[in-house]
């Protein structure tokens, strides 16, 4: 091999050696191999020399090209393994790292007490109504028996938005509202629950929002015995099977008689304990038969019909059930609070 070519080999190999990347050794074969790189000027230099040198001298140079290109391709296929494991390594997924988590909800307690009694009422061939939280003086308290100046007002205090609308202060307003849409049609048979509003001062136990669910029934020899019976099954879906239930006069204008309901304490069986005062009752809603002026009111005729209600305080129902000792615990948004319910269906 001429001096000339041994240069240009020992210049292709060092090129070939250091090209860092498959476009460094692309330019690096067009320096040697192009059709103005080095190896063909060497072809160029051919047809001056003698004849009889000519096919050795061709040789030669052949040689010398297929050598940098075998080189080359070496070199080439070496860089596109690099690059292929480069590019794996910037792909690599760890699939040992925790995944994010998503944050999932929780029903709301009172929300599954609430649809806890909606599916128990369901099964007994209630309807379930929903009403408005702003309402008219005229369904909160006139239809009920209240009228203006009536003392029962006081019991309840009031939102008033102007003087004839306010915050709803108990779901008897949807009572009034669905006796009235029956329009005289009997049966009526449904449940109410839904959010009221009173100018409570807040504390462990009270709120100035917080829910209700109303029942209902009017039809024709609809006892307080009915009543009973409905509360009785009522606590025992609730609380736990076998509560029992008393009643105890009280007053309502939109009931008459009414009274204060009472439930076997689910915590000592109605032996007594710290819960229940050692007394074995707790206390957990207002009911009655519906006051013969107010179905009279609603287009009713209570000698051909009468019916009971109740209502009850979902806080109180949830805060029995789950032993919460605050109502405000409710209304805080507080995590912590709200992600134990998970374990609850
Ligand atoms: N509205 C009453 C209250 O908020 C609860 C109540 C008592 C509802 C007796 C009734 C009932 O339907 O018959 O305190």
């Amino acid at each position: 091999m001429s001096e000339r070519m041994e240069q240009v080999l020992s210049e292709a190999r060092s090129a070939i050696e250091s090209a860092a990347s498959l476009d460094g050794l692309n330019a690096v074969r067009i320096q040697f191999l192009g059709k103005k790189g080095s190896i063909q000027s060497l072809m160029a230099e051919m047809k001056n020399l003698p004849r009889e040198e000519k096919p050795a001298f061709g040789q030669k140079v052949n040689d010398l090209k297929n050598e940098v290109s075998r080189r080359i391709e070496e070199k080439q296929a070496e860089l596109a393994k690099e690059a292929e494991k480069a590019r794996m390594a910037g792909e690599k997924i760890d699939i040992t790292l925790p995944g994010d988590n998503l944050e999932i909800g929780t029903i709301h307690p009172l929300i599954m007490i609430q649809q806890q009694l909606e599916d128990l009422f369901l099964g007994m061939g209630y309807t379930v109504a929903e009403g408005p939280e702003v309402e008219q003086d005229h369904y909160n308290f006139e239809l009920a028996n209240i009228p203006k100046d009536h003392p029962a007002r006081d019991m309840q205090d009031t939102f008033y938005i102007d003087p004839n609308t306010l915050l709803r202060t108990h779901t008897t307003a949807m009572q009034m509202r669905e006796l009235e849409k029956a329009n005289g049609k009997l049966p009526i048979k449904l449940i109410c629950p839904g959010k009221v509003y009173r100018r409570d001062d807040d504390d462990a136990t009270h709120s100035h929002q917080f829910m209700q669910c109303e029942g209902l029934v009017v039809g024709e020899h609809i006892t307080l015995a009915d009543l009973k019976g409905t509360l009785e099954y009522m606590a025992s879906a609730m609380f736990g099977k076998g509560r029992k239930v008393r009643f105890r006069p009280s007053y309502f204008p939109f009931t008459e008689p009414s009274v204060e309901v009472d439930v076997s304490c689910p915590f000592c069986n109605g032996k007594g304990c710290s819960v229940c005062k050692h007394t074995g009752w707790i206390e957990i809603l207002g009911a009655g038969m519906v006051h013969p002026h107010v179905l009279e009111m609603n287009g009713f005729d209570p000698k051909k019909c009468s019916g009971f209600a109740f209502g009850v305080g979902l806080e109180r129902v949830a805060m029995l059930k789950y032993g919460i000792d605050d109502i405000r615990n409710f209304y805080m948004n507080d995590l912590r609070f709200l992600k134990t319910f998970d374990r609850f269906d």
